[in-house]
């Protein structure tokens, strides 16, 4: 069963049956204003941390409320409904609704006894407040009396865990001031306008291009002694007029439209943490309410489909189209500005960005805007501690040069991470080289970046020390140390136990210094000699003929080996393998085969196989999890991305293609019922085989497989392979396919590339015309390009 369809023209998601299997969600603002609202309205607003700055109430994993809601009353019959399905929920055959979910908007159109309405939400650009245009239509032959009432629930206290729980305090600090246009929800009154001028906390709902007919700063009031479905106000046709004190805050306002046949009205109610100046000053802005918000809709839309220009692929599967050109780059900025902050999942209480998850983010966006990508690398190098490692944790307020580490109790009281992870720099290698290829930036090896606790360093020093600390934390087979957790947080190999994931990750980054170090004679010879060396470990202790072994426990007991019952085969091994070059081609072929027939479902591929149940070790954490789940033999959907690129990579179009298609959430349109989460976003993992609810997937939008997904297919399906000299360009696609065309912005330069697959071929194109010029398939040096290039390849 579908819920709704791809309009790719306008990027949205249209969502035509919002009674969706769960709340389908986007993301508003950022998180200096963030928003999430759902396909029935639902969803919280914030300021700065959704955990710290909740200004929304919102109740987790229940009915998804409450909301940004819209009531509309009939006058003279006294029917009411919402301008989004739920809360009121009339009967769908009556309720027509569509939500139109956009690049940071969503409208919701609905109609309903002869009345269309749509509600715009946004965040203007760079704006710390939100708006909802409602605007009202009347499509039957005789005049209309509606009532329209705006309704938010307030937060008691910015930390929204003190809101749930601290109720002898947080219900007797708050109170409502009503101001003509708007509601001013004070908390601790006392404590403002401070002296110096500082703002508040309050908060305020207010109402623009209508005039407030009455208000309620109480949801008692509102409610009455009903739920959302049947708010006593509107059920009585007006609020009245009462403010709080002492008690649960809201922001109720009520304005009246008389409409005759065809007329129509807008008018806007706005929300946001301001002072009671502000608020007015907002609220008078929106006077003009078509045209301010039009204008401010373009600003956003430009901005957005700008960000997504970069790259515009036609192939002959749409829903990869829509993927690579907007969905999957949507949420990759997201994932890149959100960080893991906040979701209908995260709450916010992370208050920083984990390393490896921000490292992996920048490469999601690097096609689109590598100057974006820089400045947050920069950022992240500046929070590697000066022996190497990155901080697990880097908090919102990092302050490079001064910052505590582990090593250190603060750091540990204050970030609850005691110890380093053994991948966390190592994420910095493909970043730094993809922003390289991207922009053929070299120079950038060359600036001088502090370190998180003390030293400053060049780009090139950081990745030296990085590669330091692996080499000066080896295990006992000269691999290196698994430590806190690998990749994956569930394995705690500790200082003795060894990952093969991350010895091939530490085998790539020294492949790539050697192409960042190349007039360092000395270093070079290093990089050699410790890769061949650390390649002869994998071969000889790691390769079991089929496949790579995870690496070793801490009391050198192998993890993966095919004598295990459980565990015994390991999906990122075989895909790092490829994608380090350390595989031999042979190799490569024995082990991407392996995982195919071990690992693959109809979902995609597990990330180990059979899942711990009895055999499990002190440091194998995922058993907490049920079997086919997570960690635990679940799809982690993180890895599918390297697994389409490992086969990319090695030529195999068919299964790199049948690999995205498994796992993408547009796959599951039709099925939407069976992944539950939104078609449009990845989510972390999909239920395994063993589940009884396999293919359900869960954690959607703030996910690392955002990047992954979109470096396996941009990388790997269509084989837009930046490097330092120029461009390679060698797609890895389905043989049915007869070809596809890209357009491609590199280095401000336009690509349009045709691939004319009348060959039928998997993968590894025979040649590339370049300008009418034919040349063998490689690199195309970026000082043959001109601004305008015709690009054929001929697979
Ligand atoms: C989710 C975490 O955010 C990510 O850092 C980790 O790599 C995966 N889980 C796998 O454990």
């Amino acid at each position: 069963m579908n819920y709704g369809y791809f309009e790719e023209k306008a990027r949205e998601y249209v969502i035509t049956n919002p009674n969706t299997p769960a709340p389908w969600a986007n993301y508003l603002g950022s998180p200096d204003y963030g928003a999430i609202v759902t396909v029935n309205a639902g969803g919280y607003s914030f300021v700065k941390s959704g955990a710290a700055g909740r200004i929304l109430r919102y109740t987790f994993n229940q009915f998804d409320e409450p909301g940004r809601y819209i009531y509309l009353r009939d006058e003279e019959t006294g029917d009411f409904w919402s301008a989004s399905w739920k809360p009121v929920a009339k009967p769908l055959d009556t309720y027509k609704s569509e939500c139109h979910h956009g690049t940071s908007y969503t409208e919701i159109i609905s109609e309903y006894n002869g009345i269309r309405s749509r509600v715009l939400y946004y965040v203007p650009m760079g704006a710390t407040h939100e708006v909802w245009r409602v605007s009202l239509e009347n499509l039957t032959d005789r005049e209309r009396k509606i009532s329209v009432f705006g309704y938010c629930e307030f937060t008691t206290e910015s930390l929204y865990t003190q809101d749930l729980v601290n109720l002898q305090y947080t219900q007797f600090i708050t109170k409502t001031e009503f101001h003509d246009t708007f509601l001013l929800e004070q908390i601790n009154e006392f404590n403002y306008p401070r002296p110096d001028g500082t703002t508040g906390r309050e908060r305020f709902f207010g109402l623009a291009g209508a005039k407030v007919a009455s208000y309620t700063g109480r949801r008692e009031q509102f409610l009455g002694r009903s739920r959302f479905d049947k708010p006593q106000a509107v059920v009585d046709g007006k609020c009245d007029n009462s403010l709080n004190y002492n008690g649960n805050p809201c922001g109720a306002l009520q304005f009246c439209a008389a409409l005759k046949p065809g007329e129509k009205t807008t008018a806007a109610f706005l929300l946001g943490q301001k002072t009671v100046f502000e608020a007015k000053e907002i609220v008078d802005r929106y006077t003009q309410t078509a045209e301010t918000v039009d204008k401010e809709l373009q600003e956003l839309i430009a901005y957005w489909h700008g960000e997504l220009a970069n790259l515009k692929i036609t192939t002959p599967d749409k829903n990869f189209d829509t993927m690579v050109n907007t969905w999957n780059a949507f949420q990759c900025f997201i994932t890149f500005v959100w960080s893991r902050a906040a979701s209908l999942m995260y709450c916010g209480e992370r208050n920083g960005y984990g390393y490896r998850d921000t490292v992996q983010d920048i490469q999601g966006i690097m096609h689109l805007d590598p100057e974006l990508a820089r400045q947050q690398l920069t950022f992240m190098l500046s929070a590697q501690v000066h022996h190497g490692a990155g901080l697990p944790l880097v908090k919102f307020s990092h302050n490079a040069g001064h910052e505590d580490t582990p090593e250190q109790d603060s750091y540990v009281k204050a970030t609850g991470h005691p110890s380093y992870r053994a991948d966390d720099a190592l994420w910095l290698f493909p970043t730094v080289y993809k922003y390289i290829a991207e922009t053929g930036n070299t120079a950038y090896l060359d600036e001088e970046i502090p370190f998180a606790d003390k030293d400053v360093g060049t780009v090139r020093e950081h990745l030296k020390r990085a590669i330091n600390f692996s080499m000066t934390h080896l295990g006992p087979h000269g691999m290196p140390a698994g430590l806190h957790a690998d990749w994956n947080d569930c394995l705690q190999l500790g200082a003795k136990g060894e990952s093969t994931f991350v010895a091939f990750q530490l085998y790539y980054a020294l492949i790539i210094m050697k192409e960042f170090c190349a007039d360092e004679p000395e270093y070079v010879k290093y990089l050699d000699e410790t890769a061949e060396n650390l390649l002869k470990i994998l071969n000889e202790q790691c390769f079991e003929g089929d496949r790579f072994i995870r690496g070793f426990r801490e009391d050198g007991v192998v993890i993966g080996s095919k004598k295990d019952n459980e565990a015994n085969m390991w999906l990122n091994p075989q895909s790092w393998a490829v994608i380090s070059r350390g595989a031999t081609a042979e190799q490569a072929e024995a082990i991407l085969n392996t995982a195919c027939e071990k690992l693959n479902t109809p979902y995609g591929l597990e990330v180990m196989q059979p899942s711990y149940r009895y055999e499990y070790f002190e440091g194998a954490r995922m058993r907490l999890f049920n079997p086919g789940t997570k960690e635990n033999g679940g799809i982690f959907c993180q890895p599918q991305g390297w697994a389409i690129l490992a086969e990319a990579l090695c030529g195999h179009g068919n299964r790199a293609f049948q690999y995205f298609k498994e796992s993408s959430p547009a796959s599951f349109n039709d099925d939407a019922d069976r992944r539950v989460i939104e078609p449009y976003v990845h989510g972390q993992f999909i239920e395994g085989h063993e589940s009884p609810f396999a293919g359900r997937s869960h954690v959607h939008w703030l996910t690392g497989t955002a990047s992954t997904v979109m470096v396996g297919c941009v990388e790997g399906i269509l084989g837009l392979r930046p490097t330092p000299a120029g461009i390679e360009i060698s797609p890895a696609i389905p043989k049915e396919w007869d070809g596809f065309t890209m357009e491609k912005v590199f280095r401000g330069r336009k690509l349009h590339i045709i691939v004319d697959n009348s060959a039928h071929k998997e993968g590894k194109p025979a040649k590339v015309v370049l300008n009418g010029v034919e040349r063998a398939a490689g690199v195309i040096p970026a000082d043959e390009l001109k601004a305008e290039n015709d690009i054929t390849v001929i697979m």
